[in-house]
């Protein structure tokens, strides 16, 4: 396992050439220590839901949840290919290669490439009856990085509430495997050389209106107060711990 320590994050941009940003971050380089350990890539193609339509149920409405993939994240994807098409991407390659140079591709590109990774990650992170909170060393990340459970959900949840519009919210893991949480609009994330919060995403919130509007309508914060019942913590924890 690559350690994610910045002092080897400094070496190792200097070595490749790599600037660093304003807030000190490049996520390339992180970006490559996930990647490499943990598997697989998000590929360009849509993959199945692991549950039904309707598993989600009385959170997340069949519905809604067919609606949201077989619709909206297909378009996604299926758009995603048309840009790397155009823009001559190998889509044999992980996708995460374009979002963290999303910059030198196309609107069309940053959306849909975007939206896809997004939604490939956010049906991961869901599974009926989940676990109520995590264990082990992501429990106790979260409690070094937010002083408790609760209170990282109350930020992680105002974090979903207060984004204006349409967008994601996230919590993050940056340089020295420190815990963030933020928000990006539209479907860009926190992999994009162009997002303001940067690192490898665990989990993101998906509170464009398409998500929860034929059950909850207006009412974001009781979807996303919903929402917790169903986070699939033992993906989340792996993918932690895989870093
Ligand atoms: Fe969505």
């Amino acid at each position: 396992m690559k350690k994610l320590n910045r002092r080897n994050f400094i070496t190792a941009s200097a070595k490749t050439g790599v600037a660093l940003s304003a807030a000190g971050f490049v996520s390339n380089n992180i970006f490559a220590a996930v990647t490499h350990s943990f598997s697989p890539y998000t590929s360009f193609d849509q993959t199945p839901l692991s549950f039904a339509p309707n598993a989600l149920e009385p959170v997340i409405d069949a519905m809604t949840m067919d609606i949201h993939y077989s619709k909206h994240a297909a378009a996604y994807a299926k758009n995603a290919k048309e840009a790397a098409q155009a823009e001559s991407v190998d889509t044999s390659k992980p996708i995460e290669d374009v979002l963290s140079k999303v910059s030198k591709y196309s609107v069309k590109m940053r959306n849909n490439a975007g939206g896809h990774y997004n939604h490939e990650l956010f049906w991961k992170t869901l599974k009926p009856g989940g676990e109520a909170k995590p264990s082990g060393k992501l429990l106790a990340a979260i409690e070094k990085d937010f002083n408790s459970f609760d209170a990282f959900k109350t930020q992680f949840s105002d974090a979903g509430k207060n984004r204006f519009g349409s967008g994601w919210a996230w919590l993050v893991v940056g340089t020295d495997k420190k815990l963030i949480i933020g928000s990006t609009p539209n479907q860009d994330n926190p992999l994009m050389d162009i997002a303001d919060i940067k690192g490898i995403p665990l989990l993101g919130l998906d509170v464009w209106e398409h998500a929860y509007y034929l059950h909850y309508q207006n009412r974001r914060p009781e979807y996303i107060e919903n929402w917790w019942k169903v986070v699939n913590w033992d993906f989340v924890q792996k993918r932690f711990e895989s870093m």
